[in-house]
């Protein structure tokens, strides 16, 4: 199992060590324009190896080739966001990156599985599948893990419980448009609206949707890594290990939910094939209809995209 991660900042950098660190892949590779950094970032992640007590070794490059041959790419190369700045600021400059890529991708590795996690999550994850010509099913993206995670967080600090009792889901775009599904929050089995009331439920949903602005606003540069790389290395996980979890992703969808043609955050079943099924969910009907505008954006955007490639 030969894993790649493109891009060594903090968001690939972590996903490289959490992946090698789980110690299932044969090999990590992990690749950045600048000379030096993903071969600098190798060696010290393979030296925490004696006393982490894990094997897989990670291979640090500037080029495509020792990427050749990989089962699972993640793509996490761009720019990040700085305070103020939406995901979608990010458009232009980080299509150009992503489309690039994934040309590159599509010649070493034309067999992989890619998880996008660049930013504007969706329109990146629709422009490489776009690029490389691969199958959509073995193109995603992620954001649903890491908004999940978010407001299963939020809910557990407002109750002042473990964030480990509380189950959430959070589907839509990773942006404005993102569809935390309230209906299907439960804390140690109890259903949410038992527990707050609408208000308090709205801010928290509200709250979850600016997650990743809360961290930018304070780091300054750069964005959030921590929560991020966790949420991909899951992804990454399930795929190699051909598991059949259902996670939120980004992933095409083709009539489910009443939606066709786009990309959109929904429940999928994750193996090696990529996304082996997208699950429909039992939603609200109020829930249904955010998702149906959060694909709606998705499409619209994507008309911008697919003229920068
Ligand atoms: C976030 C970025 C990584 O949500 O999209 O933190």
């Amino acid at each position: 199992m030969k894993i790649t991660v493109v891009g060594a900042g903090k968001y690939g950098s972590t996903t490289v060590q959490r992946i090698a660190q789980a110690g299932y892949a044969d090999e990590v590779v992990m690749t950045d324009i600048v000379e030096g950094l993903p071969q600098g970032l190798a060696l010290d992640m393979n030296q925490s190896r004696p006393l982490e007590r894990y094997e897989t070794k990670v291979t640090g490059s500037n080029d495509y080739e020792a990427t050749a041959g990989s089962d699972v790419v993640v793509v996490t190369a761009g720019k990040p966001r700085t305070p103020g700045m939406s995901r979608m600021d990010l458009l232009v400059d980080n299509a150009k990156i992503v489309g690039g890529i994934a040309t590159q991708i599509a010649q070493t590795s034309p067999g992989a599985v890619v998880i996008v996690v660049s930013n504007p999550l969706d329109e990146m994850t629709s422009l490489f599948a776009k690029a490389s010509g691969f199958p959509k099913r073995r193109v995603m993206g992620q954001a649903g893990m890491l908004d999940t995670a978010r407001f299963q967080d939020k809910v557990a600090e407002k109750l002042g419980t473990s964030p480990l009792s509380v189950d959430a889901i959070t589907l839509g775009t990773h942006g404005d448009t993102m569809v935390p599904v309230p209906s299907m929050v439960s804390v140690d089995g109890k259903p949410l609206g038992e527990l707050l009331s609408e208000d308090e439920i709205a801010e928290l949903v509200q709250a979850t949707r600016d997650g990743g602005a809360e961290v930018v606003a304070l780091l300054k540069t750069g964005s959030a890594y921590y929560a991020p790389s966790s949420a991909a290395a899951k992804m990454v996980r399930a795929v190699a290990k051909d598991s059949g979890e259902v996670m939120p992703v980004c992933a095409w969808v083709d009539g489910e939910y009443g939606v066709s043609g786009t990309y959109l955050g929904v429940p999928a079943k994750l193996g090696r094939a990529g996304v082996l099924e997208v699950v429909e969910l039992d939603l609200a009907a109020a829930e249904l209809a955010n998702l149906r505008e959060a694909a709606d954006a998705v499409r619209a955007k994507q008309a911008d995209v697919d003229g920068l490639i």
